[in-house]
């Protein structure tokens, strides 16, 4: 097959196969396409690397989710942290989501975006007086307390500002799951939510508060988890929890808060289907009484994401094929940071039979690749390729890392596509900087 020759793509077969479908992408000819949009043409037009978030695979991930849990009241806050593009927030609030903060910043995207303030909830290990503050006077629904300074620090807003406050309590449940350590964040010992023996003096210590309600015991209990047995275990623990509170006099509880973590398909793996996880937790729940929140975020946006790339060039060392592409680990820091897999794919298929090469960024770190000894077809300087599965933690990681400007995010939608966030530009990596004591301004 000559260079440059347009093939007929095979259907898509395997474990690929499902990666595409599950992005919403189909081939046409040798062409990629999200939504009956060509993926060559947002390349050429918004440049590369770009972020490409297909909106109809997030509300089909909603609905699907939506469904599982019908058989309880429940509400589903989307984890901001997993993308907080507008557009993409926007859309998740127009289907009812509500929204899981951690920081002011998000706050003040979940607020950007139209989530109405009683659907939010604060969550976040460490919170600063400033973004208790702004959450109090947004009228956020629910702070998830980590600790009792946390609580004081909070009780004396409330006081201040003469403001009632539904608040929650994060507890460790001090159960294993099986993922990356980097993402697992219910065991003990590690810094996330309240050790189980102390969450009964914290929760007597909110009662003390008159303008602090207690309504919820929340976990999250680890990331990309395809297991339900973590879940039903940390559920009966919270369940317990809930039973030794009410029995001293804790009258208040409304709710069971079960993080997110649901795992998606990167490879080969089977993902954790909303319907598995409510089997394991559902028939407890149901017959506490309480309400269910979830709060998912790779879930609902990883498979729907996808990073466009450019090869740069090619290189042959030490034995070894090397792909230098436009994309690096500030981009898409999850293979170099946690070892993670994204499958990727050509934009246009060329043919040829694969050969196993490194796929590498051109930041300066032998850590920045995108893929290691994958097998992709003959790859050269101008080729594009798509990394799949990057909907979730990927824009978000992203950095200024040997100051390449970030990324332009664009959202596909009904056929239509755009620009939804612009490119970083030159000046604005430097937007901010006093290279002189007489430029900056005195403090
Ligand atoms: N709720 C809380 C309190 C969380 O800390 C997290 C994620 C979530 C919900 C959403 O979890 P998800 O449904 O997305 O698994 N950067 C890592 C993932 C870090 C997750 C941190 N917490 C990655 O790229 O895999």
């Amino acid at each position: 097959m000559g260079e440059g020759v347009l093939t007929v793509a095979s259907p898509p077969t395997g474990g690929a196969g499902i990666l595409l479908a599950e992005a919403g992408l189909e081939r046409r000819g040798a062409s990629l396409l999200v939504a009956g949009v060509r993926l060559t043409e947002i390349a050429e037009r918004a440049g590369t690397p770009v972020y490409v978030y297909n909106l109809a695979v997030i509300r089909q991930r909603y609905a699907a989710l939506d469904a599982a849990l019908a058989g309880v009241p429940h509400r589903i806050c989307f984890a901001i942290k997993a993308n907080a593009n507008l557009g993409v927030l926007r859309a998740l609030a127009r289907l009812g989501a509500g929204a899981d903060i951690v920081s002011g910043g998000e706050l003040a995207r979940a607020l950007a975006a139209g989530f109405p303030p009683d659907r939010v909830v604060f969550s976040g290990v460490g919170k600063s007086d400033a973004e208790l503050t702004a959450a109090v006077e947004a009228g956020v629904g629910h702070v998830h307390l980590e600790s009792a300074a946390e609580l004081a620090a909070l009780a004396a807003i409330v006081e201040r500002r003469n403001r009632p406050l539904r608040v929650g309590i994060r507890v460790n449940p001090d159960v294993t799951a099986e993922t990356h350590p980097y993402i697992a964040t219910g065991r003990g010992g590690i810094k996330f939510g309240v050790p189980l023996d102390q969450v009964l003096p914290l929760a007597l210590e909110v009662g003390r508060h008159r303008r602090l309600t207690l309504d919820t015991l929340a976990m999250h209990i680890g990331s990309q988890l395809l297991d339900p047995r973590p879940y039903r275990e940390g559920v009966e623990r919270l369940l317990d929890l809930a039973a030794a509170l009410r029995a001293a006099g804790v009258a208040t509880l409304e709710g069971l808060d079960i993080g997110g973590g649901l795992g998606i398909r990167y490879r080969e793996e089977a993902p954790l289907a909303p319907a598995a996880l409510m089997e394991a937790v559902l028939p407890q729940i149901r017959a506490s009484g309480l309400a269910l929140l979830l709060e998912p975020g790779r879930y609902l946006v990883g498979s729907a994401g996808m990073l466009l790339t450019q090869v740069l060039s090619r290189k042959h060392s030490g034995g070894k094929d090397l792909v230098i592409v436009d994309a690096g680990m500030n981009d898409l820091v999850r293979p170099s940071h946690y070892q993670a897999y994204h499958e990727i794919v050509e934009l246009e298929a060329r043919g040829g039979a694969p050969v196993p090469v490194d796929v590498v960024g051109p930041v300066c770190e032998t850590g920045d690749f995108l893929a290691l000894d994958r097998a992709l077809p003959p790859l050269e300087r101008g080729d594009r390729l798509a990394v799949l599965g990057a909907g979730a933690y990927g824009f978000v990681m992203s950095s200024n890392y040997n100051s390449r400007p970030r990324a332009a995010e664009v959202i596909v939608d009904r056929g239509r596509w755009w620009v939804a966030r612009d490119r970083e530009s030159i000046e604005d990596l430097y937007r901010g900087e006093h290279p002189d004591p007489e430029s900056a301004e005195a403090l």
